[in-house]
């Protein structure tokens, strides 16, 4: 699979490192706008063309594939050329800015068979597929909620706000663990810099009882990463900035009983030991981007794909609406 990448700022040069090196894929060039970017990329692969025109990728016969690794504003016409152009597109979250492209460039994806994989990184990571075998298994039992803090000083986007980016993080592993859609959003936040919300906080309600919250801010004097995944019968921590036992399962709970003729319900708090499962040690990214070359190989369609980025977009509109109304519920 020959590969061309868009896009050498912050993210770009892990998606080429992984490329670069990864069976079946061959890197072919990369396009940069900014001079300082395009020397880093130049200096990093001086084998590898690096052009300042991004059509010099997706017009070349020789691509098969172009990886957009650009800010989210620019996704959907560069990702809507290359598929116009007959090339099988890997495209950063958030997919595109509004459902409206996302859902055009799937239908030009389809008419043209071709694949489009979102980059939802987390799905591929140890920790993310452990978590979804002991929910999926019935290890934690039915999911009651699902409660992530991400937060940290910056990096600050200038295109959207902090929920557009962080977010996605959080609202594609929930697609991949609930696989249902949330029938409402809640989202509140503050700009206080920019323009643009930099601390939000976000509430799902999912079919059967299941609510989510996501706290996402780009001020906060320390970076966390830790999402509580409470079970019926098991709850899970996992703080992904942990080196080792990033997972933990909790044997606790709660039980509640009523006794005949007693009208009140006992409440009986379940404590038993906690473990830490291992994970695989894999790079999320690298088996990301070899599962992407895999699916084109093999006519598969991603876990990732098209409609699961604009699954996410979807959720991130409705939580615009309510951010906009300073939180009003809206409904999917
Ligand atoms: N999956 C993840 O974990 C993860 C992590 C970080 C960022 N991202 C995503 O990656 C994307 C890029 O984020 P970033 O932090 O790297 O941004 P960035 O601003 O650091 O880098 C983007 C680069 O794209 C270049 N660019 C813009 N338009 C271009 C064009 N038409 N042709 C060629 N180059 C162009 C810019 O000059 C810049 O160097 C965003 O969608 C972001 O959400 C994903």
């Amino acid at each position: 699979m020959n590969f061309g990448v868009i896009g050498y700022g912050y993210w770009g040069p892990n998606v080429v490192r992984n490329l670069a090196t990864l069976e079946g894929s061959h890197l072919l060039a990369i396009a940069e706008i900014n001079p300082t970017a395009r020397r880093r990329a130049q200096k990093a692969y001086p084998g590898v063309p690096v052009t300042s025109d991004a059509s010099d990728l997706i017009l070349s016969p020789e691509i098969d594939a172009i990886v957009i690794v650009t800010p989210v504003w620019t996704h959907y016409n560069l990702a809507k050329t290359a598929l116009e152009n007959g090339k099988h597109v890997f495209v950063e979250k958030p997919f595109t800015s509004n459902s409206a492209q996302g859902e055009e460039l799937i239908n030009i994806a389809l008419r043209k068979n071709l694949t489009i994989m979102v980059d939802h990184t987390f799905l591929f990571t140890g920790a993310v597929k452990k978590i979804s075998n002991l929910l999926h298994e019935g290890t934690l039992g039915k999911l009651y909620y699902y409660d992530s803090t991400r937060v940290n000083l910056g990096l600050f986007q200038h295109d959207i706000n902090v929920l557009w980016d962080l977010a996605p993080h959080d609202l594609s592993i929930m697609d991949y663990l609930i696989k249902a859609s949330p029938e409402a959003v809640v989202a509140t936040g503050q700009k206080h810099l920019n323009g643009c919300e930099d601390v939000a906080y976000m509430t799902l309600y999912f079919p059967e009882k299941v609510i989510a919250h996501i706290n996402v801010n780009w001020l906060s004097p320390v970076k966390v990463r830790t999402t509580l995944i409470g079970g019926e019968k098991r709850m899970v921590v996992w703080n992904d900035l942990e080196a080792d036992e990033k997972v933990k399962v909790y044997d606790r709970g709660v039980d509640v009983t009523s006794r005949e003729g007693v009208y009140e319900l006992l409440v009986n708090y379940r404590s038993g030991d906690m473990w830490a499962p291992q994970l695989e040690q894999v790079e999320a990214l690298r088996h990301e981007l070899s599962y992407f070359v895999d699916c084109i190989s093999n006519g598969q369609e991603p876990i990732n794909d098209g409609c699961a980025g604009l699954r996410v977009v979807k959720m991130l509109e409705a939580a615009s609406e309510s951010l906009s109304n300073r939180g009003s519920l809206v409904y999917l």
